[in-house]
């Protein structure tokens, strides 16, 4: 009996701390999505920039698994991704700068921009080498672009 209520208890206070938890820190899940789909699209991109620059041998249909994984995970892209207020300061590991809620059209233009470029790129680079290498510019411009007036840069 004992034993029963000390359970129930303890069950109780792992809610009460979960709860707790996730008021103090209610962007961590749009933080840690966000950061995993900059990642994957940086992974898919290395690969466009590795036959780019010839490190790697060009290979057609690698080549257009890593374009068509950019243009798929670049549609994802959206404001729901940011979540008003979490920025960098504010939300842990975000280093989303607040400009992005102040100039939120020009910031949804450079997410329009980066679906553009990646969806060229799904034609290009299974095209040729040339055409792969011509395409680069577009995608990485389209990260810089954004990364530049929207993202605090690590110290
Ligand atoms: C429309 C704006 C925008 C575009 C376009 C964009 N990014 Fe980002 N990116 C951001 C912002 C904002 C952050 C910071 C997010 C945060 O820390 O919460 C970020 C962060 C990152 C990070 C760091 C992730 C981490 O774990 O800290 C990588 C890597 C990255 N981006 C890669 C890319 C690549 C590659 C592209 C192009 C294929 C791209 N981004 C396009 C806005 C953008």
């Amino acid at each position: 009996m004992k034993f029963g209520f000390f359970a129930a208890g303890l069950a109780a206070a792992l809610a009460t701390a979960a709860i707790a938890q996730e008021a103090e820190d209610p962007f961590a899940d749009a933080v840690e999505s966000r950061h995993g789909l900059m990642l994957l699209m940086a992974q898919n991109l290395g690969t466009l920039g590795g036959m780019a620059k010839g490190e790697t041998p060009y290979d057609a249909a690698v080549a257009g698994k890593a374009a068509d994984n950019i243009a798929a995970l670049s549609s994802v892209m959206s404001m729901d991704l940011f979540p008003a207020g979490s920025e960098y300061e504010k939300a842990a590991d975000s280093f989303a700068l607040p400009s992005i809620w102040s100039n939120q059209e020009d910031f949804v233009k450079k997410i329009s921009a980066l679906n553009d470029a990646a969806n060229a790129m799904t034609a290009d680079a299974k095209k040729d080498l040339a055409s792969l290498q011509a395409g680069m510019n577009g995608i990485g411009g389209a990260c810089a672009a954004c990364h530049k007036a929207y993202r605090q840069p690590e110290e």
